[in-house]
């Protein structure tokens, strides 16, 4: 395959892990990479410089292939801005292949010089976002690309609520920088129509939790093939921080004080990263809101990472051409 993607980083796939907290660290990173995707290093996971960069370098050893590595810069108890300009300087100072950056745009958080640091460095620099007003920001304050997140992925949709059916091709056209799709992504249909909409590559996340390599309890990747695409929800709307996760008991209790107009004090407690932790960790599933897109629909089976993007690939392919042939009969 060849797409701006594929070029940009020298890949063989223009298909991109998104971050995950507690999921995405060195070895599974590293498997994606190695599978001719692009792994992803999510710098939440390391709370000082120094288990940071050892990730960083970690990585490296295990795999020779670009990897991206995120900075999620949304309101958290324990990551701090002091954290998020750490990471980006080690970032630099490591000449990191990519970043993916969620939340708020770096030119907020670090100013524009340290963007073009960063860029100096060889870093480049996506944003996921939600709408077309936020890729044209980071489009204009020097962005090499854009992560065009619909209201099905998993993590934290913004609350425009747009479909990625409808946001593909709304940044497609009005940007110049590649974009990459996101949210209900999982097989080759979905790759296929993405670069039909006009993008450069995808990112998935549920799919990958579903892999041989993620490191999470196997009752959780069992889970993910239990579950249908109308069984997520979002939580947590009210508080400003809409999260799209599976349904299940916490999720209803987080619903439910949330309806009862219930704040941040008596939300910490249900949605707390320990506790989150703890669930991936030892797989239970009914314990947390456990983040997961709709795409979790069309994941059906646990293979290994390279098994999964040769097939999505080649299934992408057939696609292009059964639709081809509609044309030509
Ligand atoms: C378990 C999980 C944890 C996530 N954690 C983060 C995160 O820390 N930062 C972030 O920007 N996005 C996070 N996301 C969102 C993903 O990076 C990605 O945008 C989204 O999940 C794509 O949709 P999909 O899961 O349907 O493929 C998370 C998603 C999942 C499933």
């Amino acid at each position: 395959m060849k797409t701006a993607i594929t070029e940009m980083f020298g890949v063989k796939y223009p298909i991109i892990c998104g971050a995950m907290m507690w999921i995405c660290k060195s070895k599974f990173c590293a498997a994606v990479s190695n599978a001719g995707g692009m792994g992803n290093l999510t710098a939440g996971n390391y709370s000082t410089e120094d288990e940071f960069r050892d990730a960083i370098r970690q990585t490296r050893k295990l795999t020779d292939k670009p990897f991206m590595v995120n900075v999620t810069i949304l309101p958290s108890v324990h990551i701090t801005a002091e954290h998020h300009k750490m990471y980006l300087r080690v970032c630099a100072e490591e000449k990191v292949s990519g970043l993916e950056i969620s939340g708020t745009p770096l030119d907020k958080v670090v100013g524009k010089e340290f963007i073009d640091v960063l860029k100096k460095a060889g870093v480049k620099l996506f944003h996921k976002v939600g709408s077309v007003r936020h890729a044209v920001h980071a489009e204009k304050i020097g962005y090499d690309g854009i992560y065009a997140a619909g209201i099905e992925e998993g993590g934290h949709p913004l609350n425009d609520d747009v479909t990625t059916m409808l946001l593909t091709p709304r940044i497609a056209e009005t940007v110049k920088i590649p974009v990459v799709t996101v949210g209900g992504i999982a097989d080759g249909r979905t790759l296929a129509a993405a670069l039909a909409l006009g993008a450069q590559g995808v990112m998935m996340a549920t799919r990958f939790v579903a892999t041989q390599e993620c490191e999470v309890h196997d009752n959780i990747k069992q889970e993910i093939i239990r579950r249908q695409e109308y069984e997520t929800t979002l939580i947590c709307k009210s508080i400003g921080l809409q999260g799209r996760a599976i349904k299940n008991k916490i999720v209803e209790d987080v619903l439910a004080v949330e309806a009862k107009g219930g704040g941040l004090e008596q939300l910490i407690p249900l949605i707390s990263g320990q506790r989150v932790k703890d669930a991936w960790e030892f797989g239970n599933v009914d314990n947390a809101p456990m983040m997961m897109g709709q795409s979790i629909g069309l994941v059906k089976d646990i293979p290994t990472c390279k098994d999964l993007l040769e097939r999505i690939v080649a299934e992408a392919k057939a696609d292009i051409e059964r639709v081809k042939n509609i044309f030509n009969k």
